[in-house]
Order: structure tokens, then C-alpha cells, then sequence
């Protein structure tokens, strides 16, 4: 089947180690089930697998893609949830030690099919199309966790989201909005400062920029560039919650400000399958839709991989079967 997927590693440049072309179709073990893929979609982590990163050789090739929506075997409308727990593990999936995301140790999404455990189905409202789904199980999800999970904001709060076009920047900014936050968003050009207003933002910043006043809280995938920023915005008691680093991932601690000022500091990863229905409910609901950047067909996936990998993005990318 076609498929996008990785054999080598390459850590300086990923665009190298992308494949596109034929893989064997995935057989569904006992309790697994099979998904035609009609969209699935691109996220950072898919940039990082090409690097290795995550994703050592010896378990490639691996097919690329954590997200998906698509028609299971019943012939039902579903999107995964692509947290792949332990046999028997109960509880918060994001707490399970040996829990992966799918693409890291069991085939990904961007091929004509994918095999996951029954229970990761997740029916997909008839009022999102397949390629909003599936911009929803990865960035989506953790942006939603981190800001209704994590944060301890309430409406009327200020949150402060660093980056305007990536995919949990843009799902951040919109999911604040939509429960009720004040949305500060900075970016790194004014072509992307002006697109997050449109995405949610109520007031963005030049990446770094004083800001008018404190937030309550802050929402950190950039790490290094950024973290300083995020620390020096908070007020005393502010909760920064943090789930990448995709500049880096040993920013300086500031532990005297850390401490003076009584923060939070709050690791985030994915979210649970209920998540993934509340998040579902929120977009039913409200109206609020993914940011979709451009909708590929599968095997021109390379010009997205481009684009993330030069920072140019403006919301997700999709790619449909
Ligand atoms: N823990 C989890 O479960 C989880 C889930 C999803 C994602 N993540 C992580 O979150 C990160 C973002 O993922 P994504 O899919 O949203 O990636 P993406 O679409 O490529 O977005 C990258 C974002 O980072 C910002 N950025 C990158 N380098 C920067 C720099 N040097 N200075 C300032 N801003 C910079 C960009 O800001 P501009 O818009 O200003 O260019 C953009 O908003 C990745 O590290 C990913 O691995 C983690």
C-alpha cells in the first residue's frame, strides 16, 4: 500500500530521510482492528521521527503519523486516538510508562491503512469532515489538555501562547478563545502575527516582546527560544505548561524567579480518549474547526514535510487518500 514513511535516519537534514512508496498492508492482531485512512495529519513529531529522534533505527522502516480519521472495518466514520496503551492498562492513558504514539512503535497513519487496538476508535461527528478529524488526535488534543487539564485557568483569565502558525500554537489560541480566555499569541513574523488574530488571538507580539501585563498562565511548545519569555510573563503564582521544544529542550531553569514568584511548572503530554470526546463535543458544539493549512493528497506529503521542516506554517497540514 502506499505509504510515507522513514528506513534511515537523518538528523541534519529529515527531508533526505523521506519516503515515499510502497509497504506492506498492516495485519490487525487479536483486540486490534484495521482503519482505510482518509486523511491523516502532519505534526512536528513526524519531523523528529525522520531525525530519529524518538524513533531509534533498529525499528524502522516505520510508516509516519499519528493522527487519522477514516472508515473502520464496520464501516463506521471514526478518528483514533493515537495513544497506544499497555495490554490491561487502566486509568489515564498518558500516565502508562509504556504507552507510544502510533509511528513510534507501532505503524502510523500515512498510508492506505492502519491497525489500532478497538478500543482507540473514536466516532467522528458527522458535523467534522474527515479532514478536520484528523487534525484533532495529536496538536488539537494536547492543546486542549494542556488548557483544560493543566492550566488552572478559569474565563476571563489571560493566557500567553508562544508561536502563531504551528499546529498546537493555532489549536491553542483557538480553544482559548472558544472557553474564554483572554489570547495572547506571539509570532515570529507579521504575516503570522496577523493570521493568529483571525485565529483566536486577541492581542499578538513580536516573539520575546514585553508584554502590556502579567498572564496568568503560559503555554510553551518552542522551549529554548522562548522559555525565558514565558517565565518572565507570568505573575506570581502563574502556571506555565509545557508539552515541546522544538528549539531546543535545556532552556536556562531561572529557578530564583521560579521560586520568588511561586510557579507552576507543568509537564502536559497528549490526552485521554475522554479528552479526545471532550475536545470532539467543544468543536460540535461551538463551531470551532481546526486551522487547516492546506489539504494534500498523500503522496504529495513531501511539500507539508517542507514547509514545517522551514518553519512556514500557517495551522495544520492534511493529507487524504
Ligand atoms: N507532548 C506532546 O504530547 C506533544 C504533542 C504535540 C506536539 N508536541 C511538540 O510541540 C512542538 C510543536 O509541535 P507542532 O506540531 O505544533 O509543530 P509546528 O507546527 O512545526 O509548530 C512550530 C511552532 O514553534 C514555533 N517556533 C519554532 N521555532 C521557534 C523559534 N526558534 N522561536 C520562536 N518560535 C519558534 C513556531 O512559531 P511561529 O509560528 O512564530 O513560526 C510554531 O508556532 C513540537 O516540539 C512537538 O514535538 C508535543
Amino acid at each position: 500500500m502506499f505509504s510515507v514513511f522513514v528506513s534511515a535516519p537523518n538528523p541534519d537534514d529529515p527531508i533526505a530521510a523521506l519516503e515515499l512508496g510502497e509497504r506492506p498492508e498492516p495485519e490487525a492482531p487479536d483486540g486490534w482492528t484495521r482503519v482505510e485512512v482518509k486523511a491523516a495529519s502532519l505534526n512536528h513529531h513526524d519531523i523528529f521521527s525522520l531525525k530519529g529522534i524518538g524513533l531509534p533505527a533498529e525499528r524502522m522502516p516505520m510508516i509516519l503519523g499519528t493522527d487519522a480519521s477514516g472508515i473502520d472495518e464496520d464501516g463506521n466514520e471514526v478518528l483514533i486516538h493515537s495513544v497506544i496503551s499497555s495490554p490491561g492498562w487502566t486509568g489515564d492513558e498518558t500516565f502508562d510508562p509504556k504507552r507510544s504514539l502510533l509511528s513510534e512503535v507501532h505503524q502510523g497513519t500515512m498510508a492506505k491503512y492502519v491497525v489500532v487496538p478497538k478500543g482507540n476508535l473514536v466516532a467522528k461527528p458527522a458535523e467534522l469532515s474527515f479532514e478536520e478529524a484528523a487534525c484533532l488526535p495529536t496538536a488539537w488534543l494536547t492543546a486542549y489538555r494542556m488548557l483544560t487539564n493543566d492550566s488552572r485557568l478559569k474565563p476571563g483569565n489571560t493566557v500567553l501562547i508562544q508561536g502563531a502558525s504551528g499546529g498546537v500554537a493555532t489549536a491553542a489560541m483557538s480553544i482559548a478563545r472558544a472557553i474564554g480566555l483572554r489570547v495572547w499569541v506571539t509570532g515570529r513574523s507579521e504575516e503570522k502575527r496577523q493570521a493568529a488574530l483571525g485565529h483566536g488571538a486577541h492581542e499578538v507580539f513580536e516573539t520575546g516582546a514585553r508584554l502590556p501585563g502579567k498572564v496568568d498562565a503560559a503555554i510553551e511548545t518552542v522551549g529554548e527560544a522562548t522559555w525565558s519569555h514565558s517565565l518572565r510573563s507570568l505573575r506570581p503564582g502563574g502556571t506555565l505548561v509545557v508539552s515541546g521544544a522544538t528549539s531546543g529542550p535545556n532552556p536556562k531553569a531561572d529557578l530564583n524567579r521560579v521560586f520568588f514568584l511561586q510557579m507552576r511548572i507543568i509537564g502536559s503530554t497528549m490526552g485521554t480518549r475522554t479528552e479526545l470526546e471532550g475536545l470532539l463535543g467543544l468543536c460540535r458544539d461551538t463551531g470551532l474547526r481546526p486551522v487547516i493549512n492546506e489539504v494534500l493528497p498523500m503522496s504529495e506529503a513531501k511539500r507539508g514535510f517542507q514547509a514545517m521542516v522551514d518553519g512556514n506554517t500557517a495551522g495544520k497540514f492534511v493529507f487524504t487518500n
